[in-house]
């Protein structure tokens, strides 16, 4: 069956000039079909550079919104529309024009975890594999670092000589791992280095190994000598660390986390898509043209 589905999808991406672009968090068998799999900042790059007409974006909504921002030629289709990241919306109406009220030399620094309506309003975005390095790049001494409180922490610890002001949003997957669950799992695998994501509470990152975006903990992994890790992020990583490293052995806190949201990507949904042309994600002109600055300048100085 699944077979069957993935020859139909690399006969439809033919016939349709397609390209499909997988984060780490979706499941595995879409993860395998993809042409493109990786973190948020690694699909925005690419979402960017690629020639096909059409990108297919298994992942959540902010992320086919980014790739339509940074690609506006091109038809972005969603597999499923209601694939959401509840973070994505947590700023509170009227905060970040009371902030910049407050604070004359404001940067609103825009985790790419967010609405476009979000990114039309901020100075840069960021992804959890470059925020530290675009905050230490910014001139301004003051940062509202929207929308997730524990990446702006990790942030503001990275960044000392700042004054990171954090938001109250958070990753509902993330933010329920705590301390006492990852120290179970060090009691049962004493070996393991912790690596986690800095979605993570404090409590999580100060008894971790390693701090990075999927990506990282992923390149981390692979290239440790160790052979035991508890992962501290999403369940959808486990497939690209298995390929990776086929004899070591990765745990996860009890219970596993899962993203419901990006688990509603499907073989069969993207099927449809492609031979349909359903859910192509739409942004008004304006939109688009506020939420690109902060896009762009993302990519430039993360370089
Ligand atoms: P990455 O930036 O590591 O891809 O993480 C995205 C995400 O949604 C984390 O919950
Ligand atoms: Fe959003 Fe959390 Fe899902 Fe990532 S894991 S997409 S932050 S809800």
């Amino acid at each position: 069956m699944d077979s069957r589905l993935a020859e139909k999808i690399q006969q439809l991406k033919k016939d349709k000039n397609a390209v499909i672009l997988a984060h780490y968090y979706v499941d595995g068998k879409v993860q395998a079909i993809a042409d493109f799999v990786g973190d948020s900042y690694y699909l925005a790059k690419v979402a960017k550079k690629v020639e096909q007409q059409t990108i297919v974006f298994c992942g959540v909504s902010f992320m086919g919104e980014s790739a339509k921002i940074l690609n506006p030629e091109k038809q972005v289709l969603l597999p499923d529309l209601t694939a959401d990241c509840e973070m994505a919306h947590m700023v509170k109406e009227g905060k970040i024009e009371q902030m910049r009220a407050q604070y004359k030399d404001l940067a609103v620094v825009c985790y790419i975890n967010s609405t476009a309506e979000l990114k039309t309003k901020s100075d840069v975005c960021v992804t959890s594999s470059n925020a530290v390095k675009i905050v230490k790049a910014l001139p301004n001494k003051n940062i509202f670092f929207i929308p997730d409180e524990n990446l702006g922490r990790f942030v503001k610890e990275q960044v000392p000589e700042k004054n990171v002001i954090l938001n109250d949003g958070f990753c509902p997957k993330h933010k329920v791992i705590t301390a006492k669950q990852v120290l179970d799992a060090k009691n049962a695998h004493p070996n393991a280095l912790v690596l986690t994501h800095p979605e993570c509470v404090k409590e999580v990152l100060d008894i971790s190994d390693y701090i990075g975006s999927t990506s990282g903990i992923i390149d981390y992994a692979k290239q440790s000598d160790k052979n035991e890790f508890i992962i501290c992020t999403e369940v959808g990583v486990l497939y690209q660390l298995q390929n990776d490293n086929p004899n070591k052995k990765f745990y996860f806190v009890d219970p596993c986390p899962v993203c419901s949201d990006m688990k509603k990507i499907t073989l069969e949904k993207i099927v449809n898509v492609l031979e349909t042309g359903e859910n192509s994600v739409e942004i008004d002109d304006l939109v688009r043209e506020l939420a690109l600055k902060p896009l762009d300048k993302m990519l430039e100085l993360a370089k």
